[in-house]
């Protein structure tokens, strides 16, 4: 079979590396990749969201198995044009993404089969919005209502920040459309629960947690994520049935009741709160950087449950027990203005798996070409040997204009031994 991969960073590179150990795979194209994808995939000069030119090549190609990464792709209806012109695709449609790319849908899907959730209030108006946020206990939760790459999200510690906010999201228009979802604040760790979805078909995969915040101790702005692991001590198998059973297979029904079946990934943005299991956000695709600690830990042929998926029929997953730990290397300035087209060197000696996230070949160099350039992942038999392994490979990478986090992993290595 010959598979196309749209997307062009760190979770389309672990989609085509897993795609690579799948003996029904002759033949991978990543639409438009990256300079790491390039070394296991032939790629297509089509951007993500060329919907038109991404249908064409794979019936002119004969793909017979399409995987879309982001979620813009989804937003702009990728699923819905190949499913019309008969080709096969993982991936919900427009209609069903809105589970992400709608927060008040997402919110009110949850409120109408009692999904447990922060509580929240939707407004288009600034003083309405205003006046509800100062009447009520600080830190504030805004959220932008819309696609934002995970920055479009506020934690107002006081009235002046969240009235800056406020304005930004609604009356200043820098995010585009204005509404703004307010939400009670919740604490306790989170966790990235993602399933494999085919209508009231749910296929658990193992757990991860991301990191969100740019440096170490969890400080600095939200980002896409700067690292992450798998598995999760501090979640339990009765945490993960509660979630799997009050959250990801509800969420499944819903959509089916609601006319717009989900297929694909969902993924649930959970947090394990002191009054139990919350949702924070839904994702309607892989996460990234999940995704780069996940799929190395599928034994299973990623294409019988990618098809499964897709042809609405049975499969069944398995999983190795090692654990993975990823760190990202960003560029400096990230998740803020950054420069590209700084050298990379030493990526030869690396021993573990590098994913590129966002790299360019330039001339027989690779270059950086985005906010998050590399997730260096280190495998183990614990997570504190994955994570040292993961350190010993970056610290072999070479490039002046890339930071990254030491600590990831530090809720299960650090703060769970300090609290037993
Ligand atoms: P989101 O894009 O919705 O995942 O939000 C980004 C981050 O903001 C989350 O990963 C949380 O750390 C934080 N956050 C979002 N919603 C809440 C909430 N209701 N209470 C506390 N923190 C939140
Ligand atoms: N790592 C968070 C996300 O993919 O949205």
């Amino acid at each position: 079979m010959k598979v196309l991969v749209i997307g062009s960073g760190g979770r389309e590179h672990a989609i085509v590396d897993a795609l690579t150990r799948s003996p029904q795979v002759d033949k991978i194209f990543c639409a438009p990749g990256n300079a790491g994808i390039a070394q296991q995939a032939e790629c297509v000069a089509i951007g993500e969201t060329e919907i038109e030119r991404l249908r064409d090549f794979a019936a002119a190609e004969g793909i017979g198995l399409t995987v879309v990464g982001p979620e813009v792709a989804l937003a702009a209806g990728v699923v819905d044009a190949f499913r019309a012109a008969g080709l096969r695709i993982f991936g919900p449609t427009k209609t069903a993404a809105r589970i992400e790319s709608s927060k008040e849908f997402a919110k009110e899907l949850m409120a109408k089969y009692g999904i447990p959730t922060a509580g929240f209030k939707a407004f288009t108006e600034y003083g309405a919005a205003r006046e509800y946020v100062m009447a009520r206990p600080f830190p504030a939760v805004l959220k932008y209502d819309g696609l934002a790459a995970g920055k479009g999200v506020v934690i107002a510690q006081s009235a002046e920040e969240a009235d800056a906010a406020l304005r930004d999201m609604l009356l200043d228009d820098k995010f585009g459309r204005g509404k703004v979802v307010v939400e009670d604040y919740l604490e306790g760790p989170e966790f990235s629960f993602m399933c494999f979805v085919s209508g009231h078909r749910v296929w658990p995969m193992v757990l991860a947690q991301d990191h969100k915040r740019a440096f170490d101790g969890d400080k600095g702005p939200n980002t896409g994520g700067m690292g992450a692991y798998s598995p999760l001590p501090f979640i339990t198998d009765d945490d993960e049935k509660y979630a799997l059973e009050h959250i990801m297979q509800p969420v499944a029904d819903a959509m089916v009741a609601e006319g717009c079946p989900f297929q694909g990934v969902l993924y649930g943005g959970l947090m394990k709160t002191a009054q139990g299991i919350r949702v924070i956000e839904f994702n309607a695709r892989f996460g990234d950087p999940e995704t780069e600690v996940v799929l190395p830990r599928l034994k299973s042929d990623i294409v019988d449950i990618f098809c499964a998926v897709a042809d609405g029929c049975d499969a069944t997953l398995k999983w190795h027990d090692f654990v993975t730990l990823g760190i990202v290397l960003a560029s400096k300035g990230y998740p803020d203005a950054y420069e590209k087209g700084h050298p990379i060197e030493g990526l030869e000696h690396v021993r573990g798996t590098v994913y590129h996230m966002g790299t360019r070949a330039d001339g027989g160099r690779v270059v950086t070409a985005g906010g998050r350039v590399l997730f260096v992942v280190g495998h183990g038999a614990t997570l504190a040997e994955a994570r040292e392994k993961a350190l010993a490979d970056v610290a072999l990478i070479g490039c002046d204009n890339l930071f990254h986090r030491s600590d990831i992993g530090h809720w299960a290595l650090e703060e769970i031994t300090v609290h037993r």
